[in-house]
């Protein structure tokens, strides 16, 4: 089932998310959902928030970046934690289902350091490298309530404030299901 994507200005994508556990309702299902919404919009990665839950979960897959050392490489997070970043920071242009039409350069750190529970919830740890370390920092990121505008400079961002606030009013022209923030 595809579900709408939050955007821009929705609290629960500033909101520190929480463990789960096993047990977790509907779990594989809700897996499932992310991958298929996801895909629907062309995105390499989802986050628990983008759909309204404020959980540590998120799910990448990096076939659609169309480089040959990421085939394959699809993954659902849960419960992860970044132990390490390392090397020198590089700057990628980033973009999010959650902020549509907006792409810029964000510096981090080239090398992670991952621990997660797979989605039988066996425990990983994973180093990754550029570009798959990237993608994985940007889906992270949201689980921690944190978005990539908040890299960017004051003045950027000020640049991007009008372009912002018709994203949280629903004025963005996406493809895709969106659920307008319910702002007071
Ligand atoms: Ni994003």
């Amino acid at each position: 089932m595809i579900l709408p994507i939050t955007q821009y200005g929705d609290p629960v994508l500033r909101q520190m998310c929480t463990d789960i556990t096993p047990e977790y309702p509907n779990l594989k299902q809700l897996i499932a959902n992310m991958f298929e919404t996801m895909y629907n919009a062309s995105g390499v990665g989802i986050a628990a928030p983008q759909i309204g839950l404020p959980i540590r979960l998120f799910v990448v897959d990096a076939e659609a970046m169309d480089e040959e050392n990421l085939k394959g490489f699809k993954r659902v997070y849960i419960n992860a934690k970044i132990t390490e970043e390392q090397g020198e920071k590089w700057a990628y242009n980033e973009g999010c289902l959650s902020i549509p039409g907006i792409r810029e350069d964000v510096s981090r750190k080239e090398q992670i350091t991952i621990t997660y529970f797979d989605e039988n919830f066996v425990k990983h740890t994973e180093v990754y490298n550029a570009k798959i370390a990237r993608v994985v920092q940007h889906e992270y990121d949201h689980i921690e309530g944190k978005l990539f505008v908040d890299y960017l400079s004051p003045l950027k961002r000020e640049m991007l404030k009008a372009r912002l606030t018709n994203i949280t009013k629903g004025r963005a022209d996406v493809d895709y299901k969106i659920k307008i923030p319910k702002l007071k």
